[in-house]
């Protein structure tokens, strides 16, 4: 399964990517316009952060698919290594995917609410299929059992397709989503980090620690003797 960071920010990306095993980064214009940085420049400082081998996912802004493709094309051409292009699951997006697909550009279908909307990206070519998981919950919908139902859609029709779930707000939808199969989840640095993070973890370390100082004296906080 896989763990993606969803963030265009290079100081949460490095250290994210540093601390734990990432596979990849996703950006949207949301995301990439917080960084108040021009957009090529910022997507290959990410690039060389993580490395050429693990994935790095942008979008495209076209409303057509022809400027879809174009977009995606010049962006496939800048960026070197493991690139995949989002594109959003409006009726042009599937054309683009399809066009794309021919062009040996991989490409996630983007904005998925619905189980169809994954089922139909999937078959026009889509690598990956990202359901909004908390903007789905926001809509009085169920973001995990719209998850759920793309997998057993992907499964029993033998379609090749990822599902990365995406938009979470806390720790128990990615839970969730993992309980269901999902392939991988692209999260924000702030969720990503709150994975490992539990309160008693932190107490038992300083209580292993205190005890170790207790006998081996203050000064001795690593098993490795020093001269
Ligand atoms: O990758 C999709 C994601 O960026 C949407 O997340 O948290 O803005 O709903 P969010």
């Amino acid at each position: 399964m896989e763990i993606l960071i969803d963030s265009a920010n290079l100081e949460s990306i490095r250290e994210l990517n540093d601390l734990y095993p990432i596979d990849g980064v996703t950006t949207n214009p949301t995301i990439v316009v917080k960084e108040k940085r021009t957009f090529l420049p910022l997507l290959k400082e990410i690039q060389s952060i993580i490395g050429e081998e693990k994935m790095l996912f942008a979008q495209v802004l076209g409303e057509q698919a022809e400027d879809m493709v174009k977009e995606a094309s010049y962006l496939n051409e800048e960026i070197n290594g493991n690139f995949y292009v989002k594109i959003p699951v409006t009726d042009e997006g599937i054309k683009a995917i399809k066009l794309l697909k021919l062009q040996g550009i991989k490409t996630l279908a983007t904005t998925i609410y619905t189980p169809l909307q994954a089922f139909i990206a999937a078959k026009a070519g889509a690598e990956y299929v990202a359901p909004y998981v908390n903007r789905i919950d926001n809509l009085a919908g169920n973001g995990v059992q719209v998850v759920s139902d793309i997998i057993k859609i992907f499964e029993h029709h033998h379609l090749p397709c990822k599902v990365l779930a995406a938009s979470f707000k806390n720790t128990q939808q990615v839970h969730h989503v993992c309980l269901e199969g999902a392939h991988g989840v692209t999260a924000a640095p702030e969720i990503i980090k709150s994975f490992t993070a539990h309160p008693s973890t932190e107490t038992n370390v300083r209580q292993f620690m205190n005890e170790w100082k207790s006998f081996y004296g203050e000064s001795s906080n690593s098993i490795i003797k020093k001269n």
